[in-house]
This record gives structure tokens, C-alpha cells and sequence, in this order.
């Protein structure tokens, strides 16, 4: 390349670079500079506020959207930023890749721990949930007769990894069963200690289960783990970004995985995992790097070549949820849940599957109907009254999984509410 063209070639990537920190945020942050004082609570009630923010989203209109567990949109901030990151990449390709490509990384990385309250060289952008968890499980360097304990209202994937490990390495899994309607932390962490041996090396836990939203003590899992000598994966899939907390709140647990395209809304194929720095050597990558030492994280992280622009949203996923604030989302998606399950508890035939307890719940619920089969009232739901929902019919919980998000409004909530009364009566 000439080198007077080559300086102008740099000189246009930079001022791409600078540019990607901008985000078309104005709006939103305007907004929430507005109710700056109010407590989150309050705001969490206040419809024509979240009215406004609906805005921010280009949600369908084809159907109430009451299915926001398996992803969330991305905001459209986001997604224009997504789009431009897409271009951006593809306009310097592999420029991009072999210059730019690992500081950008680690800039995601650095602003991901600070999130999660870890320092970035216990932090890896995985592409979800199940690619961080399934490293960890299938990492270990498990021997036959060795232990692990998890429920069976954990996901199906990372059960599956689990029985992997147990035909290949004859290890054994230990399956608890979580109550639907627990008294008290104590008995949670009692069903999970009952199934320790002096073999247990790896106790799995959800911090919320994706099935009926239900809020585990992970905290309090995770002292009687280590008592015993036992390590905690948990399985975060729903609560970044859904839930306020740090790393340091579920008290020194040894890895959590989480997805970005949940409740951050990041775009598609975006995940994190923790591991807890003497943790790391211990585990087995999946694709083998003999550029990095045993005990750096990023032994774990060699996917080949993948899509950046990814990466660099996440970014920009933050910066939006970060103006929204942590606390405030929580609140209202809180908020959402409570105003529905709490006008069909105790309605005749309908079943709520989530605790009451508030801080055993968030955006998440289940509802069943006595009689009905769940996939049978997800078909009704949406067929008739267009409301989208999931059907789950499994350890011991039936019913259809409802998750709003921060577009969801109260009138979307009413008709979920009198629908389900119709059907129920
Ligand atoms: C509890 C739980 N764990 C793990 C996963 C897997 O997430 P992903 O498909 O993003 O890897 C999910 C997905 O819904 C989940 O609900």
C-alpha cells in the first residue's frame, strides 16, 4: 500500500474506532435523567414512563411477546450499533482481525467484569450459557466414582453434559429435586446437602430456574458447598443483567456462566464465564492453545475465528442497560411479574409454579391450569387470544412459562390475566 494512502487508511479506522464508543443513547438518557430521584420501585409502577421506553424497541406487534426468557430483543440503540460494528469489520476484514481485534476483546472483557465484580482475568466472552458451563463440566479432570450433584430442574444441555461425563469417565450424578414452594433457605440448601458424599467434587446450581423463574439461595448453597469441600458451578444464564448482584453476592462461587443475549439484550451468540483464578488451571480446554500458561483464563476462550462485531455491541448492550440501571430493571421487571401472578393467585383451577416470597422471583413465572395440558394451553394462549408463551411439562412443573420484558405493558398483562381466567373457567 502507498504509504500516504496507508496513513489515511489508519487514519479512517480510528475515527471508526472513536466512533464506535458513541451511542445513540440521547433518548434514553434524557429520559432517565428526568426521574433521576425517584426511587426504583416507584418508577416500576409508573406506565406511561416504560410506555416511553417501549419505544426503544422494535417489538412485534403480530402477538403479545410473553416469551422473553429464551432471548431478549436487542434494543434498536443497540442494533443500529450492531450493524454499524458488522460493517465496520467487514469494510477493514482481516486489518481489523490482526490489529484491532484481541485490545477491542479485552476492553469487552474489562467493562464485563466490572459488571459482574471480577477482576477481567477471571472473566471469558464465551457465545452462551451452555458453551461456558459445558467447558467447566467437561474440563474436569474427573476420575471414576467421582461425584456431582445438581436437580433435575437444571437445563437439559448441561444435564446432558453431566451424563456425558459419566459414560466417558464413569463418574456419577447425583439428581436433587427443588421444591416448587420452599419454607426457607434452609430447606433448599438441605436438599442439596442431603445429596453430598465424601466423593462430591462439583455441586451445579441455577441461580434462577429457567423453568419456573424460581430465585435460589446461592449464597447460602455455596458456604455448605465449600464446608464440604465441594466447588459450585452455577448456572446464571438468566440473572445478568435480570438481577442486581456481583459476583461477590453468590459468595465466592468457583464458575458462573451466563448469556448475553438474555437479559443484557447483546446480540445473538454472546456469553460470559467466570472462573475463580485457582480454578482455572484445573480445567481442560475444549480446543487446545499452547500460547497461553495453565492458569490464564484465556486457555479456555480458543473458538477460532468468529464474529467480532459481536463483541464489540456487547459494549454498547452495557452502556444501554447501564443508562436503564440495574436496579431499575430489576424493579420493573419485577414489578411486571407481580402484576399479573398476583391477579390470577388463588383464581380456581389456576396453578402459579413460581414462590410467592418476593426475593424468590423476578421477570420470570409459570402458570398452569387444572386439566390442561401445558403445550394445549400455550396453543390457546396464542391461537386465540395471540399471546406467546412457552409450554413446560417436566420435573414436576406444568404449566407455560411467562416472561415480560421492559416493553411489556400492564394491557398486555391484562389480557394474559383475563385469558387465563376464560380458560380456567
Ligand atoms: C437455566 C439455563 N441454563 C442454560 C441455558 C442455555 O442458554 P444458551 O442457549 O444461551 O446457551 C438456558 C437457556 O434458556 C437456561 O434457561
Amino acid at each position: 500500500m502507498h504509504p500516504i494512502s496507508k496513513r489515511r487508511f489508519l487514519g479512517s479506522i480510528s475515527a471508526g474506532v472513536a466512533a464506535l464508543a458513541a451511542l445513540p443513547l440521547a433518548r434514553i438518557e434524557h429520559a432517565f435523567a428526568q426521574v433521576a430521584t425517584v426511587a426504583a420501585d416507584e418508577l416500576a409502577a409508573d406506565e406511561t414512563f416504560w410506555q416511553s421506553i417501549r419505544k426503544q424497541y422494535g417489538v412485534t406487534r403480530d402477538f403479545i411477546q410473553l416469551e422473553n426468557g429464551y432471548y431478549s430483543l436487542t434494543a434498536e440503540p443497540v442494533l443500529e450499533r450492531y450493524v454499524h460494528h458488522v460493517r465496520e469489520v467487514n469494510a477493514t476484514s482481516s486489518f481489523y482481525m490482526r490489529t484491532k481485534q484481541a485490545d477491542d476483546k479485552l476492553a469487552v472483557r474489562r467493562e464485563l467484569a466490572r459488571m459482574l465484580g471480577c477482576p477481567a482475568e477471571e472473566l471469558i466472552i464465551t457465545r452462551n450459557t451452555t458453551e461456558s458451563l459445558d467447558t467447566v463440566i467437561s474440563g474436569f479432570d474427573w476420575k471414576p466414582g467421582d461425584e456431582a450433584v445438581m436437580a433435575e430442574q437444571d437445563y437439559g444441555s448441561m444435564l446432558d453434559m453431566f451424563k456425558l461425563q459419566a459414560r466417558r469417565h464413569g463418574m456419577v450424578n447425583r439428581i436433587v429435586s427443588v421444591p416448587l414452594h420452599p419454607q426457607s433457605d434452609d430447606e433448599i440448601v438441605a436438599v442439596y446437602e442431603a445429596a453430598i458424599t465424601s466423593k462430591t467434587r462439583l455441586l451445579m446450581v441455577c441461580h434462577m430456574i429457567n423453568i419456573t423463574g424460581q430465585i435460589l439461595p446461592v449464597r447460602r448453597i455455596v458456604e455448605m458447598a465449600h464446608r464440604r469441600g465441594v466447588q459450585v458451578m452455577v448456572d446464571g444464564s438468566h440473572t445478568f443483567a435480570q438481577l442486581d448482584f456481583t459476583i461477590a453476592d453468590l459468595g465466592g462461587c468457583d464458575y458462573y456462566g451466563s448469556s448475553l443475549h438474555k437479559w443484557l439484550g447483546a446480540p445473538l451468540g454472546s456469553g460470559i464465564l467466570h472462573v475463580r483464578r485457582d480454578r482455572i488451571a484445573g480445567l481442560w480446554p475444549l480446543y487446545a492453545d499452547a500460547s497461553f500458561a495453565d492458569d490464564d483464563i484465556r486457555k479456555l476462550n480458543h473458538t477460532g475465528t468468529h464474529p467480532a462485531a459481536t463483541d464489540l455491541a456487547i459494549r454498547d448492550a452495557i452502556a444501554f442497560h447501564e443508562t436503564i440501571g440495574a436496579a431499575r430493571k430489576m424493579a420493573r421487571l419485577r414489578h411486571l411479574q407481580r402484576y399479573w401472578t398476583d391477579r390470577v393467585r388463588g383464581t380456581k383451577r389456576i396453578v402459579v409454579n413460581t414462590p410467592e416470597a418476593v426475593e424468590r422471583s423476578c421477570a420470570i413465572a409459570n402458570v398452569g391450569i387444572d386439566g390442561v395440558a401445558p403445550a394445549d394451553l400455550a396453543k390457546t394462549l396464542l391461537d386465540k387470544y395471540r399471546i406467546f408463551t412457552v409450554a413446560i411439562d417436566g420435573a414436576g412443573v406444568h404449566g407455560v412459562r411467562v416472561t415480560p420484558h421492559l416493553f411489556t405493558t400492564t394491557q398486555e398483562l391484562d389480557a394474559l390475566v383475563g385469558a387465563l381466567k376464560r380458560i380456567a373457567s
